[in-house]
């Protein structure tokens, strides 16, 4: 048996020797190696367990986010499983789910598509927080979907899973079919894409980038699937940093009308809202 405060402490400390903000990452860090927050722990634990701190806290300092070494992580009120091949679900993102939830609460059972689903943290929060609404999550990578499909299996079933490319699946949806479009797609631009601090290299490719402006997801979504969506429905995106006035300006150029910009809980403006015209 090994004593978990030296355990503890020792991880703390080479985690601080590199720069890493210890206290969050060394709560999560430990209760993933040995089961329990380091409070709650007992004062020995296995020598197996002490083991994987060690290597996990190693795996940190090479730069392996915490979030996959732990294997899940929270948004909103749940945990959704996550690992390397998925986008991990950012606090930014949060904004986007709830002004998707209270835009589904305007209408009765609501059909709502969340378009490039990820982790499915969008899609989940919306059929937890709507439970008469008919979610689909579209995704085209079949390394997320593995996480998507364990996601809405363990959180929220009875969202459809699609697997699909979007920039064909509006050929597939008919006509005033949807009362809610919401996304958060890939919006790096290529260049950017090339300065990204070395840890989002961890995360798929194209989870991040379109590979070219930025905008290639948002131009398709805005005028392609207008046509899907009911009279008065809405489309929710979540806009990269700096990029929410050029997405306001694609919406009223495609004539949706309340166009709206709300910031995340960093005071950013990170997620727009429109309605359909007519
Ligand atoms: C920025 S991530 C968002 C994931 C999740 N919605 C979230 O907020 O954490 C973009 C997602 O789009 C998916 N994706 C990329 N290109 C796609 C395409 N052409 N069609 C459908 N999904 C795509 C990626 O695999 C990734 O899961």
């Amino acid at each position: 048996m090994v004593n978990a405060a030296k355990c503890y402490f020792e991880m703390k400390r080479r985690l601080a020797d590199v720069g890493i903000c210890e206290n969050i990452e060394a709560r999560e860090l430990f209760r993933a190696a040995v089961g329990c927050y380091y409070i709650d722990s007992p004062e020995w634990i296995d020598e197996a367990d002490s083991d994987k701190l060690y290597d996990f806290t190693s795996q940190r300092i090479d730069g392996r986010p915490l979030q996959y070494i732990v294997g899940s992580w929270s948004f909103l009120d749940f945990d959704l499983s996550i690992g390397e091949g998925v986008l991990i679900p950012r606090p930014d993102t949060e904004i986007v789910a709830e002004t998707a939830i209270e835009a589904a609460l305007k209408f009765n059972a609501p059909v709502v598509t969340d378009l490039c689903s990820g982790s499915g943290c969008i899609a989940i929060a919306v059929k937890r927080a709507v439970a008469n609404s008919s979610v689909i999550a579209a995704e085209l990578s079949e390394q997320a979907m593995v996480y998507l499909g364990k996601n809405i299996s363990a959180l929220a079933d009875g969202v459809q899973v699609v697997k699909c490319d979007v920039f064909d699946y509006q050929q597939t949806l008919e006509d005033e079919s949807v009362d809610i479009i919401v996304s958060n797609p890939p919006y790096v631009s290529a260049d950017e894409y090339a300065r990204l601090e070395k840890e989002l290299y961890y995360e798929p490719k194209s989870a991040l980038t379109d590979g070219a402006d930025g905008y290639s997801f948002y131009r398709h979504i805005i005028s392609e699937y207008k046509r899907v969506l009911k009279p008065h429905g809405y489309i929710v995106l979540e806009a990269g940093d700096g990029m929410s006035e050029k997405i306001c300006e694609l919406l009223c150029g495609c004539g949706y009308i309340e166009v709206t910009v709300k910031n995340d809980m960093f005071g950013l403006p990170r997620c727009v809202s429109a309605q359909k015209n007519v």
